[in-house]
């Protein structure tokens, strides 16, 4: 993972790195460090922990150098600490990476044979000591880099500058995403166009294999094989972002707090609202013809794409298969000719998801993708994207994005649902109109936001909770327990409710709170049911409901009222409770609510 970033600057540029790195640290955030050519050497400033300390340091000891690169880590070799943060280097050779060099201990002991005296664990750093083995053997930087790139497996964006060389750098991409960004006689590198936003708006995205020699005039990319190639310079929409929490404590909160108005901008995308209809991009597949719908995705995404398996089922009558990203791959699940393949992904750039689209691309499948980083890799790779409309996230607990995430895929179910002729104009209508009404409902839910702050003093208390929800509740049950484990650490599980008796129910106690998703639809009886049971274990039950408190025929713990809803988007709006339960128990846990301690935003390695 890790975020990578370079500047050819016509000033110092330490200064920039870690503006730049501060809008990559959604990649990791256990350490960092900035490294520049100042008179000829490579000088460079590390630092454990948060940017910040990377910060204090370059005041008390700053750099000068006009060309430098930059890092911010999520550890996959060797412990988040100082020695082995980025950037690494050799006598002459200094480089940043994001992604995972695969023969690293071949080429490791190798250049040990040869010399070489490593001073990390890491991986990356093979990389600049091979460049160096490479130049003692006479080869000019761009040659011995060419070099040493061709002898590299795995997974990587580099970026690379050199002692006595003050205007040059260059990078290369292989599976992990690079861009350059191309300013008024200055260069820059970034892992996405959001790093460079404050410099240039002028991108242009690196393809797999691709390697590129920057000067501060100029700049040359060469494929695989060594060939010169052209690829686009596009204009990013980054620039208009702020690193900004507004009046919030947190990103999380202020992401929570965006979701109505992002909900309006995604539906509206995918909606006539004059019209109650649905206005859906062609997908180039005959929907009413097409076998099987997959779904595949990771972490929150993968749970948008459960309840989409459920809307897609009920309401177009079309099989649908899902599996998280990381094992439809290695099942190697059968694909149907003529299927549709659907990815959901906030960042566009989590490696088990692209894996699995290339996987389904070879299988001969359509390839549609929901993200929310409109040039990110997914995005660039699908037949078709939807973009969600989401904004920037930064939190890296997914919410704004999740619930967008919905939206579009609600979209997707209805016109899937009306090309398969399961959707009368009548219904059609019905359901865009609770879909309409989905952001007013959750205005009016965030009124109440003390009643979590009531909350939160319990669950904090709990060492274990658990989440029941049957049907369309069930992805969402998942969900509100993977966000409470994400930002407080408290051990949670999500359940399906009729599978609560098989084994979760030994885990009850009257320190247990099991929060009960359970909209008054179709299956509420039965949950019902499962609650009874819980209760009569002494479980304390915190029922997430339209219900009466009375319906139901057993005691209750808390009940968070909800509005009355139809049953179609009841995920998009029972989303929100499970957000700030989750929230408002981190924060008074103390925990780093935006930045959980172990994750990352995007993550890029397998
Ligand atoms: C990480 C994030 C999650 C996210 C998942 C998938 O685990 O912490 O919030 O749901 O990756 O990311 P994607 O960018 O593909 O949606």
């Amino acid at each position: 993972m890790c975020g990578i970033v370079g500047i050819l600057g016509a000033k110092p540029v330490a200064e920039d790195l870690v503006d730049a790195l501060r809008r990559l640290e959604y990649r990791g955030y256990d350490s960092a460090g900035v490294a520049t050519v100042e008179n000829g050497h490579l000088e460079r400033r590390r630092a454990e922990g948060k940017l910040r300390n990377l910060s204090e340091r370059l005041m008390r000891e700053p750099l000068a150098g006009k060309a430098g690169i930059g890092h911010t880590r999520w550890a996959t070799h060797g412990a988040p600490s100082e020695r082995n943060a980025h950037p690494h280097m050799s006598e002459n050779v200094c480089v940043v990476h994001n992604g995972i060099i695969e023969n690293f201990r071949e080429l490791r002991e190798e250049l040990t044979r040869a010399g070489a005296v490593f001073a990390s664990d890491t991986d990356t750093e093979v990389v600049a000591h091979l460049i160096s083995y490479e130049m003692r053997k006479g080869a000019e930087p761009v040659e011995a880099t060419r070099n040493a790139l061709g002898r590299l497996r795995g997974a990587f964006a580099l970026a690379i500058i050199f002692a006595g060389h003050d205007n040059l750098m260059i990078g290369a991409r292989e599976g992990s995403p690079l861009a350059v960004g191309h300013g008024d006689q200055q260069m820059f590198l970034g892992s996405d166009a959001i790093a460079l936003a404050p410099f240039t708006d002028k991108v242009t995205y690196l393809e797999e294999g691709d390697w590129v020699v920057l000067h501060r005039e100029s700049f040359e990319i060469r494929d695989r094989q060594g060939r010169k190639v052209e690829r686009p310079m596009l204009t990013s929409q980054a620039s208009g972002f702020l690193v900004d929490k507004g009046n919030h404590r947190h990103f999380m909160l202020k992401e929570i707090h965006e979701q109505a108005e992002v909900i309006s901008h995604t539906l509206t995308n995918y909606m006539d609202m004059a019209a109650g209809t649905v206005r859906f991009p062609d997908l180039g597949v005959d929907l009413a013809t097409v076998p099987r719908i997959t779904i595949s995705a990771c972490g929150t995404a993968y749970y948008a794409g459960l309840v989409a398996k459920y809307w897609l089922e009920r309401y177009a009558r079309i099989p649908v298969e899902i599996d998280v990203a990381s094992e439809l791959r290695y099942r190697e699940a059968p694909m149907p000719e003529g299927g549709l393949a659907v990815f959901v992904s906030q960042s566009g750039e989590t490696a088990d998801t692209l894996a699995t689209l290339r996987y389904c691309k070879a299988a001969g499948q359509r390839i549609v993708s929901v993200v929310n980083v409109r040039n990110s890799t997914i995005a660039r790779e699908s037949h078709v994207v939807l973009p969600t409309l989401a904004g920037p996230e930064i939190g890296v607990a997914s919410t704004k994005a999740f619930t967008c995430q919905l939206s579009a895929l609600a979209c997707l179910a209805l016109a899937v649902a009306r090309a398969r002729g399961q959707l009368s104009e009548e219904r059609e209508r019905e359901l865009v109109r609770a879909l309409v009404e989905v952001p007013r409902h959750l205005t009016s839910l965030l009124r109440d936001e003390r009643r979590y702050e009531e909350l939160a003093h319990w669950f904090s208390k709990a060492k274990d909770v658990l989440y029941l929800g049957r049907g369309l509740s069930y992805p969402i049950a998942l969900e509100g327990a993977l966000k409470l484990k994400e930002i407080s650490y408290i051990h949670a599980e999500g359940y399906a409710a009729g599978e609560m008796k098989h084994g979760p129910i030994a885990l009850i106690d009257e320190k247990v709170p099991v929060v009960v998703v359970a909209p008054n639809d179709d299956l509420f009886e039965k949950t019902v049911s499962n609650m009874q049971e819980v209760a009569a274990r002494g479980g304390q039950i915190v029922l997430v409901s339209d219900a009466d408190r009375d319906s139901i025929g057993c005691e209750v713990a808390a009940h968070i009222r909800m509005p009355a809803l139809h049953p179609f988007v009841t995920p998009l709006v029972y989303a929100l409770p499970m957000q700030l339960i989750a929230y408002h128990t981190a924060v008074l846990m103390g925990t780093d609510v935006d930045q959980p301690r172990n994750l990352a935003k995007s993550v890029t390695v397998e």
